[in-house]
């Protein structure tokens, strides 16, 4: 557990993020303070600690990321973020990779589930319920990437050339280069954390996401490993329903299914990345948690964000499960065409306060927002990303009134 539980008084960092993030942190602090006070009376109570990062920080101290943040985080273990703009041509990529990486926070969460009240463009948005571990410190996105051209590449396209006989390069000269790293460790524990959260929630099922079919040993090294710690676990794979249905036919193997899940074994299967995208529109019902790397995580989260209605409301998490350092945040940008205009959406960010809050321990509060939210959604009682007429401000206090 990343906060002792006996605590009263966390202390929780918050970054207000920039663009509309000053606009959505402080109405969803409200919230948060006003669910805490009806859960507990008193007894409980958040001291929140103001943190700099992103544009804000630079303008304040001249850095991006200021080391006192880091150190506050590593300190009190948990914040909550607002979206934060990418610097351009400033030395980082994004100030949430720097995050990420700093803090190795290596599972990023994203619950998908559907409200009822927002407009989603499938037929049955509800039939969505899925927790995404999408690995967050690897693969493509570990950032060695080498510019066409550059001497870095030529050598590099060198060594490939001559001491790996690689000829499969097909313009050498003029090729940009991405190295994608794929662990053992990166991906056991990323891996563990989805097995762990599905034994923890109740699921069923932990899915595998990959392309081992074409990247051998990155992608199919991720599901081989993946399929290691399954074991470790008990689960019931498809392999064993495969070699059951093939002795005794597929009656038998979904007798031996069912027998395994009343005994609290998971069941962990694999899919390819590729056709996963087609089955979460085809059968989303199939599927609980997935665990997958960090460029299909991407793409998958987004998808799934749209299948139920949009970026505007997906909350996620970026969680070190070893230290406990998490980082929970609104998973939509700094939305600079509506800044200022008290048109932002502040649910994503509620909605990771919701996570954040069962991972402190406090479920009570975690349900009265999450309860809160829904009801003020059915009714509704919508901002205007989300077809209503509501402003942030009144949407807050439609929520607080629905505590
Ligand atoms: P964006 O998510 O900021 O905006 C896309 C569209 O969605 C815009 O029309 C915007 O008005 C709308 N939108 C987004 N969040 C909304 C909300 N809460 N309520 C109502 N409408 C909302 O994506 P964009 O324009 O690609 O990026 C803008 C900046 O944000 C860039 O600097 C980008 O790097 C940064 N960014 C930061 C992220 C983070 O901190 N987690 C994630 C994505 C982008």
């Amino acid at each position: 557990m990343a906060i002792d539980k006996l605590n009263n008084n966390p202390t929780i960092g918050y970054i207000e993020g920039d663009g509309i993030g000053a606009e959505i942190t402080m109405q969803a602090l409200k919230v948060f303070d006003a669910a805490v006070a009806k859960a507990y009376d008193g007894e409980k109570k958040v001291d929140w600690l103001a943190l700099l990062a992103g544009e804000q920080a630079f303008e304040k101290v001249g850095e991006y990321l200021p080391e006192e943040t880091l150190a506050a985080i590593r300190k009190h273990k948990i914040a909550i973020k607002g979206p934060l703009g990418t610097p351009v041509g400033k030395g980082f990529r994004s100030v949430n990779v720097a995050l990420r990486q700093q803090l190795d926070l290596y599972a990023c969460v994203r619950p998908v589930a559907y409200f009822a009240g927002i407009h989603a463009p499938v037929k049955q948005p509800e039939a969505v319920d899925m927790t995404i571990f999408r690995e967050n410190t690897e693969d493509i996105y570990a950032g060695i990437e080498f510019a066409a051209g550059t001497d870095e590449v030529m050598k590099l396209v060198g060594i490939l050339a001559e001491d790996f006989g690689v000829d499969k390069i097909r313009f050498p000269e003029t090729s940009a280069i991405g190295v994608k790293p794929v662990s053992v460790e990166g991906t056991k524990r990323l891996v563990r954390a989805a097995m762990a959260y599905a034994v923890a929630q109740g699921k069923k099922r932990v899915t595998l996401v990959h392309k081992g079919n074409i990247m051998k040993f990155t992608e199919g090294g991720f599901r081989q490993w993946g399929y290691e710690v399954a074991a470790e676990y008990d689960a019931f794979t498809n392999e064993m329903y495969d070699h059951i249905k093939s002795v005794g036919g597929k009656q038998a193997a979904e007798n031996a299914l069912e027998r395994a899940l009343a005994a609290g074994r998971i069941y962990v299967d694999d899919v390819i990345a590729d056709n996963f995208l087609q089955q979460i529109l085809l059968n989303p019902e199939r599927f609980d948690v997935v665990a997958t790397l960090n460029l299909n995580g991407d793409y998958i989260s987004d998808a799934l964000a749209a299948q139920v209605g949009g970026i505007g409301i997906a909350p996620g998490a970026n969680i070190n499960y070893d230290t406990g350092h998490a980082v929970f945040e609104a998973t939509h940008g700094t939305a600079p065409d509506i800044v200022g205009m008290n048109l932002a959406n502040p649910s994503s960010f509620i909605l990771s306060g919701v996570m954040m809050f069962d991972y402190i321990g406090w479920s009570e509060v975690a349900v009265l927002i999450k309860a809160a939210l829904a009801k003020t959604l059915a009714a509704g009682e919508l901002t205007t990303d989300l077809g209503g007429i509501l402003g942030t401000d009144a949407f807050t206090d439609a929520i607080i009134t629905n505590l």
